[in-house]
């Protein structure tokens, strides 16, 4: 099944509940979310190999609901653990990595899924798993909620193996993802307004 592409899509009001000044619109509606997880946990769960353990690597924070949504569909037996991973300086090809959260799980011989909220440079999955490959999994691969249309792979980024999306190039919170910690609880994908941004930046 292919990702839901909706790079050419108009935003969809705010539901009431959740307005908010900051926000100019919902680009993804909870319900076609949860909907689309369903696809994926399928897709993933189809061409799951059972000849090794299985370890599901979800990437702190943006992944956090993303993550407990698509286990939730599985059967199939696996260890979880969480990496905590934060980037700065993602414009420019030198942009570095943080990692505030270690692993628990030996990943050698063992079958890998690395779950992430979006791709956007690429730059963060890339450096993911460049150091998870250091552990030696049996395979290695990668599942991202959303993707950026604009961004094509380089020497510095990677693509994803399993993607929900593809989205416009837009600033995009909730469901995991923030803009200055706020608005990881939203049950949507919603776009900030461009003042939110701008002020940021200022
Ligand atoms: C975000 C997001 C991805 C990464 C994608 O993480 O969760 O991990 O950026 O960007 P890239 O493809 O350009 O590398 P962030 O560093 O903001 O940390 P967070 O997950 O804690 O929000």
């Amino acid at each position: 099944m292919k990702p839901v592409d909706l790079t050419l899509n108009r935003l969809e009001p705010v539901p009431t509940s959740w307005n908010s000044d900051m926000l100019k619109g919902m680009m993804i509606s909870s319900e076609l979310i949860q909907k689309r997880v369903g696809e994926l946990a399928d897709e993933i769960d189809r061409s799951m190999p059972d000849d090794k353990p299985v370890v599901v690597l979800s990437l702190l924070s943006g992944a956090f609901l993303f993550t407990a949504d698509l286990v939730r569909h599985w059967r199939f037996s696996f260890e979880l653990d969480f990496m905590g991973v934060s980037s700065y300086g993602k414009n420019v090809a030198s942009g570095e990595l943080s990692w505030t959260h270690p692993m628990q799980i030996d990943l050698k011989e063992k079958h890998v899924l690395v779950i992430d909220d979006i791709l956007d440079t690429g730059q963060t999955l890339r450096k993911v798993t460049d150091k998870l490959h250091l552990s030696q999994p049996a395979s290695l691969r990668t599942c991202v909620l959303l993707r950026k249309e604009r961004q094509q792979p380089s020497e510095h980024s990677v693509d994803a193996d399993f993607v929900g999306f593809f989205i416009p190039d837009q600033f995009v919170v909730g469901y995991g993802l923030d803009f200055a910690l706020q608005f990881r609880q939203l049950p949507f994908i919603g776009v900030l307004d461009a003042h939110v941004t701008h002020t940021a930046n200022d």
